[in-house]
């Protein structure tokens, strides 16, 4: 049994793993209609990876037998200035995640919910990944300005695949 405080937090979350899904859906369609069809295809298999995440806390809290609330959703950009303006706000909405995360794991100290505290490892470890790789994007794109360079890491962006599904 979760604190009333815990589920409302993690109800929360999965709302931002879902807005996340979202966000990263507009960033792809920005891509694809501006001729950047690698990053398009990096946002798409970001897009579907949060929505993994998003029914990592979904399911937790069906385990736990509590109740999953599906709160709404504001709308999100798919207009963006560059393609170095779409990572920034990536890297920039996941350090939000990061913070977010780190408030659940707060709390589930401060309650001694262990069970949630050790659920929410798997998540602080994956934001430290994606803020990396998001970061390594951004340095790339930096280092390269308007130059033709910004094809090439879109190139490169193109060989991300889906990740395997977890059993
Ligand atoms: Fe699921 Fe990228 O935070």
């Amino acid at each position: 049994m979760l604190s009333q405080k815990i589920i409302d937090l993690l109800n929360k979350q999965l709302q931002k793993e879902f807005y996340s899904a979202y966000l990263y859906l507009g960033m792809s369609a920005w891509c694809s209609e501006n001729g950047f069809a690698g990053s398009a295809n990096w946002f798409m298999l970001q897009h579907e990876e949060e929505q993994t995440h998003a029914l990592k806390v979904y399911r937790y809290l069906l385990e736990q037998g509590e109740h999953v609330e599906l709160l709404g959703m504001k709308p999100v950009k798919t207009v963006y200035k560059s393609l170095l303006t779409c990572f920034e706000k990536s890297l920039a909405h996941e350090q939000s995640m990061t913070k977010s995360f780190n408030n659940l794991c707060d709390l589930a100290i401060k309650e001694k919910d262990h069970a949630s505290y050790g659920f929410l490892q798997w998540f602080v470890n994956e934001q430290v990944e994606e803020e990396a790789t998001v970061s390594d994007v951004i340095g790339k794109l930096k280092l390269v300005g308007d130059g033709n360079g910004i094809f090439m890491i879109d190139n490169q962006l193109a060989l991300r695949s889906a990740e395997p599904k977890p059993a």
